[in-house]
């Protein structure tokens, strides 16, 4: 999630190909490329946005308040809890060779010190299920939502937080350790800045301030905090400090395990004068790409499109752009830039983690693949080690704020029955993962 009107709805409740292919064309680079030979080809999803019933969490219960900042509950989502062996088997066969899923600390950890053996096993089965297929387990220890009990403590305002953090991971990694062939501490920590410094309406800051206060009164506490909803500046020093131990407790247990966070990192433009630019990078990375430096075997770059910024701020989408159905501008051309600035801002190995578009025009999720894809290619050939790429979303799921009606699945979901449908994304995408190769 990256540019400011999608930021803007997730609280509140064809340009680029021509120009890519006449560029492309004009540098001579139609040809053939083959990526490296170990190359990550995968997709992604996230526990609460795909499990369902992730009842003990902080999400769960902010989306069942009277007034809630939610369109809509999780619900069953697209019971991957149940489905996941089949979900996996689906995405071997397709021929990606990569799986990013989140463990949900909510289930794992559902009362404060109190750890479940059984959800423990159930996530080791899910990684156990990708190496039975052939395909590299990635995995995120939180992706946004947290136990309830941990919300209802404060959440990452708490100053405690970062060693209950740290318990958790140690716990956690102990099940997935040997099995995992990546980890990041973090999904996105950088959301909640993001959120924040593009300037969001009143009415949606009094939103998301409300949500808390209501959620905080529901549950009888002083203060509920919950991704992506808590005031950064009152959490960031606390998820610093969390991805750092976290880092050395996941390593102490599984010490050939490569461990990184992921970053939502959007291809910032300056128009003019770079001094917004400046100052929104400074806000928005800074801290993060250097602890990925101190703490990182690698950096996971998410990004789903560009933010371009005047002398005024941010500016708005250009007239007559094709929008996404998050009301973003359709910009895959972002990806290449994106990954150049946080190698140069780190020098570590690059996965992309996250990349896709809400569409169902899916003719537009192939173009944008290939638009990203092209870009990956620019940065592979300039010498970058981008070790992967991991296309969001597996599934369609939910889109936290928004409920199900945005759709970012390689592969759609009937909640009605479950059935899933592959889509023509995914035939395509699965092709250039099966060739290892574009053009
Ligand atoms: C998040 C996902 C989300 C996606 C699309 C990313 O910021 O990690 O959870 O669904 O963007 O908005």
């Amino acid at each position: 999630m990256t540019s400011v009107s999608r930021r803007k709805m997730l609280v509140t409740a064809s340009v680029g190909l021509a120009a890519v292919s006449s560029q492309a064309h004009s540098m001579g680079r139609t040809s053939t490329f083959k990526f490296p030979k170990d190359f990550w080809w995968g997709a992604a999803t996230a526990g609460h946005q795909v499990e369902g019933n992730n009842t003990n969490s902080d999400s769960w219960f902010v989306e069942h308040l009277e007034r809630s900042p939610y369109a809509e509950s999780s619900g069953d989502a697209c019971d991957f809890y149940n489905r996941f062996e089949q979900d996996i088997a689906l995405l071997a066969k397709l021929g990606l060779n990569t799986f990013r899923f989140s463990l949900e600390w909510s289930r794992i950890e559902p009362a404060k010190g109190e750890f479940s053996e059984v959800q423990l096993n159930h996530y080791r089965k899910v990684a156990a299920t990708c190496r039975e297929h052939g395909v590299r387990p990635m995995v995120t220890f939180n992706h946004f939502t947290a136990p309830l009990w941990f919300a209802k403590l404060g959440g990452w305002e708490n100053p405690d937080a970062p060693v209950l953090f740290e318990r958790y991971c140690a716990r956690a990694v102990r099940a997935v350790g040997d099995l995992a062939a990546a980890a990041a501490t973090f999904n996105e920590p950088n959301i909640n800045a993001l959120l924040r410094w593009i300037g969001l309406p009143p009415f949606v800051t009094d939103g998301m301030r409300q949500g808390l206060e209501a959620a905080a009164k529901a549950a009888n506490v002083p203060v509920f905090s919950s991704i992506p909803l808590a005031e950064p500046e009152r959490i960031e020093a606390q998820m610093l400090k969390a991805h750092g131990l976290a880092f050395a407790a996941i390593k102490a247990g599984a010490p050939n395990l490569p461990v990184g966070v992921t970053l939502a990192i959007s291809d910032d433009q300056a128009v003019g004068d770079s001094v917004q630019r400046d100052r929104k990078r400074a806000a928005l990375y800074t801290s993060w790409l250097e602890a990925a430096k101190q703490h990182g075997d690698f950096l996971g770059v998410q990004t789903y499109g560009r933010t371009r910024l005047d002398a005024n701020g941010i500016m708005p989408v250009p007239e007559g752009a094709e929008l996404t159905q998050m009301g973003e501008e359709f910009y895959p051309q972002a990806l290449e830039q994106t990954i150049r600035y946080a190698y140069a801002a780190t020098g570590k190995p690059i996965y992309v983690t996250e990349n896709g578009v809400a569409t169902d025009d899916d003719s537009r999720r192939i173009a944008y693949i290939d638009i990203a894809l092209a870009g990956v290619r620019n940065c592979l050939r300039d010498g970058i080690p981008v070790k992967g790429y991991i296309h969001w979303s597996l599934l369609d799921n939910f889109e936290w704020t928004f409920g199900y009606a945005k759709h970012f699945g390689l592969v759609a979901v009937d909640r009605a029955t479950q059935v899933r449908t592959v889509k023509g994304s995914a035939l395509h995408f699965a092709r250039i993962a099966r060739r290892n190769a574009i053009g």
